[in-house]
């Protein structure tokens, strides 16, 4: 071989190592953060991205969602709120096999599936990946005063549901850079995003140009709900009700036992209160039958729709269950469960 042939010798295999390198695509795996995607790929980064993974900040974090928080000082007062914690309405995991999907009847599948309560809050999990909160109808209960400034800011969302949802107060500085810390750890993963073989190609590809990055991002955000609306609905009209002869009674007991006794169980303070859950069951169902045809607060078809306000004297309430987070016809399985049960 002469010099010129191996200097262009040379220079093919360069071009090929490189071109190898070019082609290689970026090695995401099921746990990659979906926000670590999106930020490679140039897309802003949102203003509750904490950019850390502090695990002391995490650990306090998942306290405050989880038992309300007396790590402060140790001081049993800081407590964001004496009624409720947020795992009352809030689930922390995944609701469905992907994110995509917020239907009822898919949602109450996967509690089923994975032994999870079917609460009337949307999950935390993957909550910093949304761009928009109390969504639709939420305005009706909280008024737009306060629903306006947390539907777009997460933070503000948070303090909102600490203080009006969970009865409680707001979050200190510190408390809230914690709490975005857990929730931050809790975002999507790419294993929650139900792309085709070819969609993880091209988002994997290395050296995206300036459309095929943004082409990459559209692609993902696609792929899970970037707010979850909510629908309320009012109860279904008396000669509508199948008054518990027709349902599912599995569905039915399930939402029974992971959404109703989640907060009317003997465990819970509220039994002190409310009129069912003590644990005397056989009492509870014919109490609860006998409400059936009634449109107040004694009757499954009407509470789930309307629930009740926090008063004064008895801060603790119940949350209403939008139309996506508890169909008519689930209502239906409810209340055929609770007549089948009644009259065992
Ligand atoms: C008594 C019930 C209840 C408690 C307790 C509660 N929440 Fe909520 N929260 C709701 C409901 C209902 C909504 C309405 C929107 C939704 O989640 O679908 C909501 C909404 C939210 C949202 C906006 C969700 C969205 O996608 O629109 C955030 C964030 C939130 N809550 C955080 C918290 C945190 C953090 C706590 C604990 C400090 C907490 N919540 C305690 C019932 C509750
Ligand atoms: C997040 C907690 C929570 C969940 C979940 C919940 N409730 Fe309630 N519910 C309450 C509270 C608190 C009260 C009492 C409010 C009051 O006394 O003003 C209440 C009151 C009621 C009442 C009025 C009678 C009574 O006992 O005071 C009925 C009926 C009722 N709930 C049914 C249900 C059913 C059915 C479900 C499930 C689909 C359900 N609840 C889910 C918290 C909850």
């Amino acid at each position: 071989m002469n010099r010129i042939s191996i200097i262009i010798v040379a220079i093919i295999a360069c071009g090929a190592l490189t071109a190898s390198m070019l082609v290689q695509p970026i090695s995401y795996d099921g746990q990659t953060p979906v926000s670590s995607i999106l930020m490679a790929l140039g897309d802003a980064t949102p203003s509750h991205y904490v950019g850390t993974q502090d695990a002391e900040k995490i650990e306090k974090g998942k306290d405050l969602v989880m038992t309300g928080g007396p790590w402060m000082d140790g001081k049993v007062e800081y407590r964001l709120s004496d009624h409720f914690v947020c795992i009352d309405c809030h689930n922390i995991q995944p609701e469905a096999p992907f994110a995509d999907d917020n239907d009822p009847d898919s949602r109450l599948q996967y509690a089923k599936e994975f032994n999870q309560a079917y609460l009337p809050g949307s999950t935390l999990y993957g909550i910093t990946n949304r761009t928009s909160w109390f969504n639709g109808d939420h305005e009706k209960k909280y008024g737009k005063e306060l629903v306006d400034p947390a539907r777009h800011d997460l933070k503000n969302a948070i303090q909102l549901c600490s203080k009006e949802c969970s009865v409680g107060r707001e979050l200190t500085d510190d408390e809230m850079e914690s709490m975005l810390h857990f929730l931050n750890a809790i975002e999507l993963k790419l294993k929650d995003l139900n792309l085709s073989g070819d969609e993880m190609a091209q988002i994997a590809k290395v050296g995206q140009s300036a459309e095929e990055k943004a082409a990459s991002i559209k692609l993902i955000k696609s792929k899970y709900l970037d707010g979850y609306p909510a629908t309320f609905a009012e109860e279904i009209p008396t000669k509508e009700r199948k008054m518990g002869k027709e349902g599912n009674l599995e569905n039915g007991k399930w939402i029974y036992e992971k959404s109703c006794l989640h907060c009317h169980s003997p465990q819970k303070t509220i039994t002190d209160r409310t009129l069912f859950g003590s644990g005397k069951d056989q009492k509870d169902f014919k109490w609860l039958a006998s409400y059936f045809k009634k449109s107040n607060g004694g009757s499954v078809y009407w509470i789930t729709r309307h629930g009740t306000a926090s008063k004064e004297h008895i801060p603790q309430y119940m949350p209403i269950y939008s139309q996506e987070k508890l169909s008519n016809s689930q209502v239906e399985d409810l209340a055929a469960y609770i007549l089948v049960e009644s009259k065992k």
